[in-house]
């Protein structure tokens, strides 16, 4: 079944939110605590190793079962069966979604058109296993011999971003396998990546659900080209493995069957780390972890399927967001990790959320009449509070935010690990409670400044608080944690989605400037310039020039 057709502002709980947010939305975090000190306790969810506090968000009881309220007539926990039981709710692609699937149990049974796809995902896992064991054991040779020491994932968009982001988080995890990351058309990033790497002993993964992207088939063929300067055609089955659900174009490329590893049209790409597109967080961290990466997102699934929405992390965080995003008019959201080791994080989470809710076309076909996607951004902290903090704390925007932490650090360094959360405790309490004018007043005072001084001072150094945030603290980075994460965020997105009453699984928006760019292509690489715009016919003559 295909998920309901809702418009959300129709239902009464959104109704009902618009007047509750009438009555509410001057009230401060501070007010809200001093009413209630157990709100703390209230609004929090402990889940495995997660804690999650959301109680420095501009909500009360009444707020929450509204919000609640609004997943119960949009239909949500249908949906969430729809989603998990491969139901073709990707309607404009005719497809179902089912990443899900890829981090499910063996015994588990998940139907698309009548077949169950559990034991042709298991076949790829063991083949990543028994490719990445063998590489990274070194029994896995190249042309001369000589074992494998890197390992370069040609992709782009959801072909690059998952592995990016989760060798990064997992370096700590990781092996002797050094793995880079070749993404942009540009011919000066594959140059750079290329410049320190030695034919003889490097791997190239092509990765690209459809093998057609202009990018990801450019630098395979560059790199094709450099290889093949030192190796003979024959060597490309030895260095070359891809990852696509159209193998045939593979076999075109000279990858031996061996090294192809399939993907499913059922998998959109943004969600795509859990399958093949995998294989270099395999390689770099071992298959071991890259299994416990998946158990903790399927341990995330069973917790978004089965936990009453008052207790579901995925849930309560989508509707918080969609309080900020509808009623306060908030645009953009941030994720602060307070680990470097989630450095791309945000950049990750910018294609999986930007991409699958920046629509504005309802599932009937209809423009919507209210805000969907939320703009996404973040930097790990504490660079982030030397950074762009500032604006969060004293500008004229509102922007919620997620602070992500660990109790423990994985080197154990106590002296910066205490540091750090210092800073991170300390910001979410600052961003609620910012700086009265009595207060500021002390404390100018109290630094000698004359009355005159401490007056003419006072409004720059107010902060007027009342910022929401998040907070999420989680044990410690594992393999295991981090897939929960990233499964929580996945999770997030697709409760948005429900109530935006939009598709979050297609991407039509990246299409136009991809056909804009084959035809601008052949106005470059000719003599002539077809039909533009003014602006645009300038500046094509002016680059030719
Ligand atoms: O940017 C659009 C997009 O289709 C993404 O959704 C996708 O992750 C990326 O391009 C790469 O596509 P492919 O894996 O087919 O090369």
């Amino acid at each position: 079944m295909p998920l309901a057709k809702i418009d959300p502002t129709t239902t009464e709980a959104w109704k009902r939110l618009a007047d509750h947010y009438g009555k509410t939305k001057n009230s401060h975090l501070k007010d809200l605590f001093d009413q209630d000190p157990e709100r703390a306790k209230r609004f929090s969810i402990r889940w495995s190793d997660f804690f999650l506090d959301f109680s420095k968000n501009r909500i009360d009881d009444t707020t929450l079962d509204l919000l609640l309220g609004l997943a119960e007539e949009l239909e949500l926990q249908a949906s969430i069966d729809r989603y998990f039981s491969g139901d073709i709710i990707n309607e404009t692609e005719g497809r179902a979604v089912l990443h899900t699937a890829l981090r499910a149990r063996k015994a588990d049974k998940v139907l698309v058109d009548g077949e169950n796809v559990i034991p042709g995902v298991y076949e790829v896992r063991d083949h990543i296993r028994r490719f990445s064991e063998s590489v990274i054991s070194g029994k896995m040779k190249g042309y001369t011999g000589k074992a494998f020491t890197d390992v370069v994932n040609i992709g782009i968009g959801g072909s690059d971003l998952g592995p990016v982001m989760v060798t990064e988080a997992l370096k700590f995890y990781n092996n002797h396998l050094r793995t880079h990351f070749v993404s942009n058309i540009d011919g000066d990033h594959v140059q750079e990546v290329l410049k320190h790497l030695d034919p003889e002993t490097t791997l190239f993964i092509v990765v690209s659900k459809t093998f057609t992207t202009q990018e990801t088939l450019t630098n395979a063929l560059t790199i094709k080209e450099w290889f093949l300067k030192n190796a003979s055609p024959a060597d490309i089955a030895l260095h070359f493995a891809a990852v696509s659900t159209n193998t045939e174009k593979i076999r075109e490329f000279g990858i031996s069957e061996e090294n192809v590893f399939p993907m499913w049209d059922w998998v959109g790409g943004r969600f795509s780390l859990w399958s093949a597109v995998g294989l270099s967080i395999a390689l770099a961290v071992g298959p071991d972890h890259f299994e416990e990466l998946l158990e903790g997102a399927r341990e995330m699934d069973t917790h978004f399927r089965s936990a009453p929405f008052r207790e579901n992390i995925p849930v309560i965080m989508a509707l918080l967001s969609i309080w900020y995003n509808n009623f306060y008019g908030a645009e953009t959201e941030a994720i602060i990790p307070y680990t470097q080791y989630l450095s791309r994080f945000s950049a990750y989470f910018q294609q999986g959320i930007m991409e699958s809710n920046g629509k504005s076309t309802a599932r009937d076909g209809s423009r919507v009449n209210y805000q969907t996607g939320t703009i996404i951004w973040g930097e790990p902290g504490t660079n982030a509070q030397h950074a762009f903090f500032q604006l969060i704390h004293q500008g004229t925007k509102l922007i919620p935010a997620d602070f992500i932490g660990y109790i423990n650090s994985l080197y154990g360094n106590k002296d910066h690990h205490q540091k750090l959360m210092a800073n991170f405790f300390a910001q979410t309490e600052a961003l609620m409670n910012g700086k009265t004018a009595a207060e500021v007043r002390q404390e100018l005072q109290s630094k000698g400044h004359s009355p005159e001084e401490v007056e003419k001072l006072l409004p720059f150094k107010l902060f007027e608080g009342n910022k929401p945030t998040n907070t999420l603290l989680i044990d410690k980075l594992t393999p295991r944690s981090l897939g929960a994460l990233i499964a929580l965020y996945e999770h997030k997105i697709f409760v948005q989605g429900v109530v935006w009453n939009i598709f979050s699984y297609d991407q039509w928006g990246v299409e136009l400037g991809k056909q804009l760019a084959s035809q601008t292509l052949k106005d470059i690489t000719s003599s002539e310039i077809s039909k533009h715009d003014p602006s645009t016919s300038q500046l094509l003559q002016y680059f030719k020039k």
